[in-house]
């Protein structure tokens, strides 16, 4: 605790770390992927729960493009003396059972009322086909268990991972879900979906081998396109980037390997995922530093390089769309630890910020077509406020990690030339994480359509200790040239002179953030009405001061701000 206080008391006494942050609106590259609008969960069910219903809206309502929710557990079977309540790591919708004779018997009702719950919320399904129902597992019991935050991961392993006893049944039971889905919502909805088989098939997700894996992945790609043949599929969502070698046979399976539904030569695949994980570890007090969280984001940056230099190997893959299909801090968004302890707070937006960042830049290194990395988090109604889960939203609170979604939504058009001389370059974050100096990056967009100019600003560090702020120098340049005569008209706002509005969004201590207003208010399990209120309010996204016109000069604009320590800034200039 001295050391604490040591480190804060010294604080006013440090300096201030100039940054120069230059961005060249006329220099401009293809569209900014827009990468950060796929979440997903565990717990299917939630989805049509007060709470679920509410932060879906917000996510379907990030910004221009499409979101999209991937969960597992739509074709799990409920234990009979279970009503459908969710739990930790579980869900269930009873879509498959059979009758005594072991005739089929699908039931859509409760995916019907998750996936109601996606679309009336503007949210579509990344639809994942998992897992096994129980009376197709081979081996089946247990099948059901009870998982709470401090249990071993190990625990859920259970009869839903295992192989199905018939294929042909597995087979017909995709067929009639797509066919039910067609059927419900037309083709034309069900084409904008993806589809995917399982869930992380290397590790014991699945209870089976890769060869059966791939024959899971045959009969189900087989019979969605049986029913859509339109349908986006694609696989394998395996664990650890390129997962040891599963990537690479899976890939090889798909371009020429045996069908085992169709005999035909390699299976359909429309895009191809992986998961990227990153390891925080909580450090025990030292000499020179008190004991605290500390990150690690080249854990999660080497998945991702490791899986896109293994699909550059595949000259024929070099289109195919990639979605990290879990692109998360840690490997457990239903478990407790104090290295988990960066869930509520500044660390997990800046973290997501710099590592999304880090994504798209390693993404054009290999050239891959990366088209979204989807984020393992949702909400869980009834738990207590800001507990230690790995969720987006707490009570209908939307946490400091929400906003940095939001951010993203308004992050849309080409990509700008940006520099920052804070910024750790690509290669040492991908060998070393942020260990050093902190990482003052930056990410800009500049939308033709709506004239506005974006630029996300993070400081991130590993370490959630205290840090002198970066004072930054924000340059923005080439404004004149950026719009063609007719579009600058003659207004008082043109560029080459005049004006821009200049818009600085902030997720900090003081913006964006019901966590340190909730602790303010002495953490209340209970809040009255006026404290939700206002909790809510401070869980929106924010503006730091107040928008401003700003003075261009030969097509430029100078502003100088403080970045706080794991702060998120994104300044919005409109032309
Ligand atoms: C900005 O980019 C444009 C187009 O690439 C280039 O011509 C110009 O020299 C750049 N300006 C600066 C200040 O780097
Ligand atoms: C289908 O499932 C729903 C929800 O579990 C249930 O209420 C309904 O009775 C089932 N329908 C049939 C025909 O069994
Ligand atoms: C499959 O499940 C059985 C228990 O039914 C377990 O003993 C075995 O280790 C599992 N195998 C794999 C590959 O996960
Ligand atoms: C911190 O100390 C505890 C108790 O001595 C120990 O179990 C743990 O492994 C230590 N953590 C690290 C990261 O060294
Ligand atoms: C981060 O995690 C990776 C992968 O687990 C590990 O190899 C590396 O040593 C860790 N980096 C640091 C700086 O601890
Ligand atoms: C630019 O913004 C408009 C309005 O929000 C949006 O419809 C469009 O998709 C954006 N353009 C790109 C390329 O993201």
């Amino acid at each position: 605790m001295a050391t604490v206080f040591a480190l804060l008391l010294s604080l006013p006494f440090v300096r201030a770390r100039q940054v120069s942050i230059s961005i060249n609106a006329s220099q401009q590259f293809a569209e900014l992927p827009p990468i950060a609008r796929f979440f997903g969960c565990d717990e299917a069910n939630y989805a049509y729960y007060p709470d679920g219903q509410a932060l879906l809206s917000d996510l379907g309502h990030l910004g221009p493009h499409q979101t999209y929710f991937r969960t597992h557990n739509l074709l799990t079977t409920c234990d009979p003396s279970d009503a459908v309540t969710p739990r930790l790591k579980w869900g269930c919708t009873n879509a498959y059972t059979e009758d005594a004779a072991g005739n089929a018997i699908y039931n859509w009702t409760v995916i019907d009322r998750i996936f109601d719950a996606y679309l009336a919320n503007g949210v579509k399904p990344y639809a994942q086909i998992g897992f096994m129902p129980k009376v197709l597992a081979t081996d089946a019991e247990p099948y059901t268990f009870a998982f709470e935050a401090s249990s071993p991961y190990d625990d859920i392993y259970t009869g839903w991972s295992h192989v199905p006893s018939n294929w042909h049944k597995w087979g017909e039971l995709v067929y009639q879900w797509v066919a039910h889905e067609v059927r419900l919502r037309g083709v034309e909805e069900v084409e904008s979906w993806y589809w995917e088989v399982w869930n992380e098939p290397n590790i014991p997700y699945w209870n089976g081998t890769a060869a059966q894996y791939f024959t899971l992945y045959d009969y189900a790609v087989a019979n969605v396109r049986r029913a859509l043949p339109t349908a986006r599929v694609g696989g394998p969502e395996v664990a650890g980037g390129p997962g040891g070698t599963f990537l690479q046979d899976f890939l090889q399976h798909t371009l020429a390997g045996p069908n085992a539904a169709t005999g035909a030569t390699g299976a359909p695949l429309d895009f191809l995922s992986f998961h990227a994980k990153g390891s925080p570890l909580w450090l025990n007090a030292t000499a020179s530093a008190p004991a605290h969280l500390q990150m690690n984001l080249s854990a999660s940056l080497q998945n991702v390089r490791d899986a896109f230099a293994l699909i550059t190997t595949f000259p024929s893959l070099k289109t195919t769309p990639v979605i990290i299909g879990e692109d998360d801090p840690d490997g457990c968004a239903a478990c407790e630890s104090p290295a988990y302890g960066y869930r509520n707070g500044l660390v997990y937006p800046s973290y997501t910020a710099a590592v999304f960042a880090r994504d798209l830049e390693l993404a054009r290194a290999y050239g891959v077509q990366l088209q979204g990395a989807l984020t393992w988090a949702f909400e869980y109604d009834g738990h207590a406020y800001f507990d230690g889960f790995r969720v987006l939203a707490t009570n209908g609170v939307a946490k400091p990690i929400l906003n940095v979604f939001r951010m993203f939504g308004l992050l849309t058009g080409s990509r700008v030339g940006s520099m920052s001389s804070g910024q750790v370059p690509l290669d040492n974050i991908v060998a070393e994480s942020v260990r050093g100096e902190a990482d003052v990056g930056v990410l800009a967009s500049f939308n033709r359509t709506e004239k506005k100019l974006a630029a996300m600003m993070w400081h991130y560090h590993d370490d959630d200790l205290p840090k002198p702020d970066a004072r930054v120098c924000l340059e923005v340049s080439g404004l004149d040239a950026v719009l063609t005569t007719q579009e600058r008209g003659d207004g008082a706002s043109s560029p080459h002179g005049g004006s821009v509005l200049l818009t600085h969004y902030r997720i900090d201590s003081s913006h964006s953030n019901a966590y340190t207003v909730w602790q303010a208010m002495g953490s209340p399990q209970i809040p009255s009405r006026e404290q939700y209120a206002a909790l809510q309010a401070a869980g929106m996204l924010q503006v730091l001061g107040r928008p401003e016109r700003v003075a261009v000069t030969k097509g430029r604009v100078e502003v100088e701000f403080e970045l706080p320590i794991h702060a998120v800034s994104l300044v919005v200039v409109e032309l």
